[in-house]
């Protein structure tokens, strides 16, 4: 079993037989019943015909799956359909044109901007025209690197409204990450801001643009929204006014309808290997499942609700749950720029409060991060609006959610815990608010319409009451198609390890009740606050260090960020004994060669690293000397009881890594 599983029992103790069932409310006005389970259990492909009916097609599909040759997926083939229509347009044609799409928050107080779908149309039609002016075609990739601003959301349905390919890179992430991105796609046009407002002051963004152009030549356009103000670079030839070439342009522009299977997006995430993986999504699944879903698991009622959802736009959750299912379901979302305790620690709870949120979505990082900070705090405020809430992202530990239910949610509020991931497109195990008990710590059960298995190594289902991996044993809508230009790596990583099965990376565990638990990653990726980082890639990093010999990545349990992650590195002779200076120069180089969340919290500088007879780093043995709790601040490895404890594990043959 997974040598991650036990990060699970964080607090666990103590609640395994606390039980929610749904309110009674909540449980008659459902937008989905328990009967859907059953419906789509008899026919799973009628039941998500059904789901892409809420979609408005150009021309419907012929075949509602295509599956002859696994593992690549054709869903709604032959139908044809614009996302951006959907998000849009279909509302404004609808009479809801006047219906708030965002409220959009900036950090700085007081800083606010109402975007009706009335004016997203005309927002998103105009970034469609100056995209066209700018040379973008259908097929084409656009890269974009922004905060969370409006211009994110307008800029990917511009990309969508023409059948151009966005790929949005996390502001948080590198100018060599960005370079990896942009060069893979061979995207020509960059969009990115001047900067954005990050705990209270201006960050910049357009610097690390700046450096990535010097590395990719064929950049013709970097389209650059001004949001703060501060002073930037500028390259005649290439940068361009967000506002000089979008403001002026017509907001008409008549959709064109795209193949379901027409490219949408590519997001990339960390593998168990070095590069990160290019996941592509298509059009007419992903939509249908993202917006199922989120009308499903939030109940949304789209007259009356206001959503928020708190992740960034550069990862999946706000791709699918703050963009794509919100809006094709005309939501009205709160869009929020900014970090939670800035200008004080009530921030998110005062925003809930302004807009009468009725449905929150966040990760188990940002929760217990408000556990730390004491009840006291969203205590001040008024959250009765709340109806429901979510988390993604990682497991939730059971004291996080009773907290968060018992603190925001006034003990009234459902919390579904859904698990899904970057190639799922949408969420896939997690409880109906109006259906499913919730148990605090467990995602339940696959949603209807979605197959999923706990396996052991054989590949045989597991009984009530124990642990394996996760599979999903059927093809779904929102399914990953491919990586990006590689399907030999999209076969191997995925379907190779149970043939015809999709395996998930993650360890999971039926309860009694057969109810799931999930449990982490099995390989060598980690989850720090909800963030997926790979453990080579890091090592590649420090290794790319003229100092370093060599290095082990560990994700060690965080009581914060669930993981974090923790470093061994054998310098090289030259480089010395190490000492704190060379340990902040490898933070910062592994900060800027993937981003300051891969930056590791602690570097240990060892004389060797405990290795199994074939050669492979013993990670089970070092997690240990990384959690453990003793350890305090050391950050160099001259401790020689931490030495003794990785010579120990040097001497014993048997391992499970080998
Ligand atoms: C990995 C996917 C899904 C969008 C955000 C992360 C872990 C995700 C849960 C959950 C336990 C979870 C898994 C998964 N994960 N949600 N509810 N319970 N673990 O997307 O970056 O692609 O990461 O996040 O380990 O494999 P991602």
């Amino acid at each position: 079993m997974s040598d991650q599983s036990s990060e699970q029992t964080l607090s666990n103790l103590g609640h395994e037989d606390r039980r929610f069932e749904p309110p009674e409310d909540l449980a008659r006005d459902a937008n989905v019943k328990e009967e859907a389970y059953e419906r789509a259990a008899k026919d799973r492909l009628a039941f998500w015909e059904e789901a892409a009916e809420r979609l408005t097609w150009g021309k419907r599909w012929d075949t509602v799956l295509d599956w002859d040759d696994p593992p690549f997926a054709k869903w709604y083939v032959g139908g044809t359909l614009n996302a951006a229509y959907n998000c849009i347009d279909r509302h404004v044609e609808a009479g809801t044109g006047d219906r708030v799409a965002i409220h959009w928050v900036g950090e700085p107080e007081d800083d606010r901007r109402t975007i009706t779908y009335a004016d997203l149309k005309d927002e998103v039609s105009k970034a469609a025209n100056a995209l066209i002016e700018l040379g973008v075609g259908k097929g084409d990739p656009v890269a974009i690197y922004l905060p969370m601003i409006p211009e994110t959301v307008i800029s990917m349905l511009a990309c969508a409204r023409i059948g151009a390919v966005h790929t949005v890179v996390f502001g948080g992430f590198s100018s060599d990450a960005l370079v990896t991105r942009i060069n893979e796609l061979d995207a020509r046009v960059v969009i990115t801001s001047d900067g954005g407002y990050r705990r209270g002051a201006p960050s910049a963004l357009k610097p690390a643009v700046d450096e990535a152009m010097a590395k990719c030549p064929d950049v013709r356009t970097v389209l650059v929204v001004r949001r703060t103000g501060q002073d930037v670079d500028w390259n005649d030839d290439r940068d361009r006014w967000w506002h000089d070439v979008v403001d002026g342009q017509s907001t008409e522009h008549e959709p064109e309808q795209f193949d379901s299977e027409h490219p949408l997006y590519v997001m990339y995430t960390s593998g168990s290997t070095g590069k990160p993986k290019g996941i592509l999504h298509t059009t007419g699944g992903y939509l249908a499942q993202s917006a199922w879903s989120h009308w499903a698991v939030f109940d949304l009622k789209p007259e009356t609700d206001v959503y928020w959802c708190s992740a960034d736009i550069g990862w999946v959750t706000g791709h699918s749950y703050i963009v794509y299912g919100p809006l094709a379901n005309g939501a009205t979302s709160v869009m929020y720029e900014g970090t939670p305790d800035t200008p004080h620690k009530g921030r998110w709870w005062e925003i809930i409060q302004e807009f009468k949120v009725s449905l929150f979505y966040t990760a188990p990082t940002a929760i217990r991060t408000c556990m730390k900070w004491g009840k006291e705090i969203p205590a001040e405020f008024d959250l009765s609006s709340l109806r429901i809430l979510g988390s993604v992202g990682e497991p939730i530990n059971p004291e996080a959610y009773i907290w968060y239910r018992e603190n925001i949610g006034g003990n009234r509020t459902p919390v579904v815990d859904t698990w899904w991931q970057t190639e799922t497109g949408a969420m896939m195990i997690s409880p109906l608010p109006g259906v499913t008990a919730g148990k605090p710590g467990s995602a339940m059960r696959a949603l209807p319409g979605i197959s999923a298995l706990v396996v052991d190594e054989q590949g045989e289902e597991v009984p009530d009451g124990s642990g394996g991996y996760l599979v999903l044993t059927e093809p779904w809508p929102a399914m990953l198609r491919t990586l990006w230009g590689d399907d030999e790596r999209f076969k191997d990583t995925y379907w190779s390890r149970y043939p015809g099965w999709y395996f998930a990376g993650d360890g999971a565990k039926k309860d009694e009740d057969g109810d799931l638990w999930l449990l982490g990653r099995v390989d060598d990726v980690m989850n720090v606050s909800g963030h997926r980082l790979s453990t080579t890639e890091i090592e590649s990093a420090l290794i790319s260090h003229p100092k370093v010999a060599e290095s082990a990545v560990v994700g060690a349990t965080d009581d914060t960020t669930g993981q974090a992650v923790v470093a061994f590195v054998i310098l090289r002779e030259e480089a010395g004994d190490g000492g704190q200076e060379i340990v902040e120069e490898l933070r910062t180089h592994v900060a800027k060669e993937i981003g300051k969340i891969a930056r590791p919290r602690q570097i240990m500088v060892v004389p060797e690293l405990p290795k199994t007879r074939s050669g492979k780093i013993m990670r089970r043995l070092l997690r240990d000397v990384a959690e453990n709790r003793d350890m305090g601040d050391v950050t160099t490895l001259t401790d020689s009881t931490v030495m003794d404890k990785i010579k120990t594990g040097m001497s014993g043959s048997k391992t499970d890594d080998e």
